[in-house]
């Protein structure tokens, strides 16, 4: 318990907020099983709905060079090789050793590199586009990493982000962890909103402008989020964040039972949660 990684594949070995600068990137590492479960839960039922969408926003097409930036178990990579054919080549980085086994492991022929957003391990306008997909939250410096993207494509070349957009836009999560701080306390809301950190739509796209890229998409796109069960639901919510270690039993049992409740609109009736999603897409291309 409070092992898990998160749906976004970080593992906390300390035990401060979400996201913090002084975090090291030793302190993201996750066990292989970890990465391997992300991969085959995680990623059919939420993540790789998105990867066709950040694709075709950044107009991925035959032939280019393209980056993944925090690419977990490759599923942006992935959907990008497929796409560049014949003569394109992909290249995914993120901090995560164990992600990066298994990204290898479903697709030998992607190049995979272990890297920091922060300073990302290639040469000045290597590719065509640099693509991130629900990650920007996490790096504790976002303006720099988008100038690392920014730098390292080439001119004329594009940028893409795709983030969950504001918790208050999310029909599901947001009475959920609005709940979840009704027993818990105000920091529940703090651990639990963490991955709708960069949800404010014009904050990002002001970001990608001040990396000096000019804007060619932002907008919001509806999705879903599936969980085989309330019970899931809660599981992945409370036990991947530093909340768990800090609520009772006696709390946890409350959240629990009350989640019931908050997700009856998205239960169906046998029993799975499926929510809407909503997130942001923003690409930009460099002069
Ligand atoms: C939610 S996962 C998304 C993974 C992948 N893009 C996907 O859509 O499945 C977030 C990923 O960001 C990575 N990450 C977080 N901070 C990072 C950083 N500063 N540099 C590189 N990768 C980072 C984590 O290791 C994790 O794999």
């Amino acid at each position: 318990m409070g092992q898990l990684p998160d749906a976004c594949g970080h593992h906390r070995v300390d035990d401060g907020p979400m996201s913090t600068s002084t975090e090291q990137p030793e302190s993201f590492q996750i066990p292989l099983e970890a990465a391997e479960f992300y991969e085959s839960a995680f990623v059919p039922a939420f993540f790789a709905q998105w990867a066709p969408i950040l694709c075709s926003a950044a107009g991925v097409t035959a032939g280019q060079r393209v980056l993944d930036v925090a690419c977990g178990t490759g599923i942006v990579a992935r959907t990008a090789a497929d796409l560049v054919v014949p003569d394109g080549t992909v290249v995914g980085v993120d901090l995560n050793e164990a992600m990066l086994t298994v990204a290898r492991r479903v697709r030998p022929d992607i190049e995979f590199h272990q890297g920091n957003a922060d300073a990302l391990p290639f040469a000045d306008e290597t590719f065509d586009s640099a693509l991130s997909q629900m990650a920007l939250m996490f790096f504790p410096d976002r303006p720099n990493s988008l100038q690392e993207m920014a730098r390292v494509v080439a001119p004329g070349g594009t940028v893409a982000v795709l983030v969950p957009a504001a918790l208050d836009a999310q029909a599901a999560f947001a009475p959920f962890v609005d709940m979840a701080a009704r027993h818990a306390g105000p920091e529940a809301m703090s651990l639990l909103s963490s991955y709708f950190a960069c949800g404010d739509l014009d904050q990002v796209t002001g970001l990608v402008e001040s990396a000096g890229l000019q804007m060619t998409a932002a907008h919001t796109r509806r999705g879903s989020y599936r969980a085989p069960s309330v019970d899931a639901f809660v599981t992945t919510e409370v036990e991947s964040t530093p909340l768990l270690e800090r609520i009772s039993d006696d709390v946890y049992r409350r959240i629990r039972a009350d989640a019931h409740m908050v997700l009856a609109p998205f239960t169906t009736p046998e029993g799975h949660v499926e929510a809407p999603f909503e997130c942001n897409v923003v690409a930009a291309r460099r002069p």
